[in-house]
């Protein structure tokens, strides 16, 4: 894959109705605003923008409209699937110019071509259920479509982590997936990332040889906890962004904040004009002091 790509990973919107607040406490519409107008503006900017998820709170038209609407101000392309807040059949009818989305409330399984990289969606979304459910059907299509990506990178798009993730209340919910699951992604070696939502905070984990990423919530986290006994509480940390940056097949993981009011400033003695011959320097070998500039050093 020559060329760069860089996609961006929101998840778990959980946008309702206003005026309505999640859980009565929760701005969701405002923190799915801050995310956009964030996204719209980051530099260098995102070939695709993915959502992996819990668009909505509770399934209803309203609340789809009003998701609609604000994702529309994204300028960038979109790619949407299901969580298990959603209903497949009404998220398809909001984004019914979406072709990869199926019209009758199918599974959201699906392939994407994107240059040389396949996004391949698993939908594991069991209706009325929190927990992820994967049948043997479920993994003959998984199997299949992953035969047919062979000599492409594969970028798989989950809601649910398919591997337990040590977070308490999140595991006593899920039942044991099949292990069938996991050999089949290390049967595919073209499976570098798997990306999903669903536990409210960043987190990185391995599964069948694939690296797993996901994404915080754009609105509310949950409190780290391990113990499955403690109860989930909600926490309103700073959101933040992922950004996975392909290249050449191979794919890197970035966390970056949605809020952009934090201070950045160059190094003093370090610009453009300056920078190019300190990188000669370095790969040359000189020391630390005879690379930096002395505005860098500090003063005895
Ligand atoms: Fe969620």
């Amino acid at each position: 894959m020559a060329d760069a790509l860089l996609i961006a990973h929101l998840t778990d919107l959980h946008v309702v109705a206003p005026p309505t607040l999640c859980y009565g406490m929760v701005d969701t519409r405002a923190f799915l605003a801050r995310a956009v107008r964030r996204l719209n503006t980051l530099d260098p900017r995102p070939d695709l923008v993915v959502v992996t998820g819990d668009l909505v709170d509770e399934p209803t038209a309203e609340a789809y409209g009003c998701l609609r609407d604000l994702l529309a101000a994204i300028d960038i392309p979109l790619v949407v699937l299901p969580g298990n807040h959603d209903d497949r059949a009404l998220l398809a009818r909001t984004f019914s110019e979406h072709d990869y989305l199926p019209r009758d409330g199918a599974k959201a399984h699906f392939v994407l071509p994107l240059g040389e990289l396949r996004l391949v969606a698993f939908d594991a979304v069991t209706p009325g259920q929190e927990h992820a459910r994967i049948t043997q059907v479920d993994l003959e299509w998984l199997d299949g479509a992953l035969a047919e990506t062979a000599g492409h990178p594969v970028m798989m798009l989950m809601h649910h982590p398919p591997m337990p993730t040590g977070l308490g209340f999140m595991d006593a919910m899920q039942p044991a997936l099949p292990p069938a699951f996991e050999a089949v992604i290390a049967r595919h070696a073209n499976v570098k990332l798997i990306v999903c939502g669903h536990i409210h905070r960043a987190m990185d984990g391995m599964f069948g040889g694939a690296r797993v990423a996901v994404a915080p919530s754009t609105a509310h986290q949950f409190v780290l906890a391990f113990d499955p006994m403690t109860p989930p509480r909600l926490s309103l940390e700073p959101p933040l962004l992922r950004l996975h940056h392909w290249r050449g097949g191979d794919v890197i993981s970035f966390t970056t904040p949605v809020d952009p009011d934090h201070l950045t400033q160059a190094f003093p003695g370090v610009d453009a004009e300056s920078w190019p011959e300190m990188v000669h320097r370095m790969r040359e070998g000189a020391s630390r002091a005879a690379v930096y500039p002395s505005e860098m050093k500090a003063p005895k």
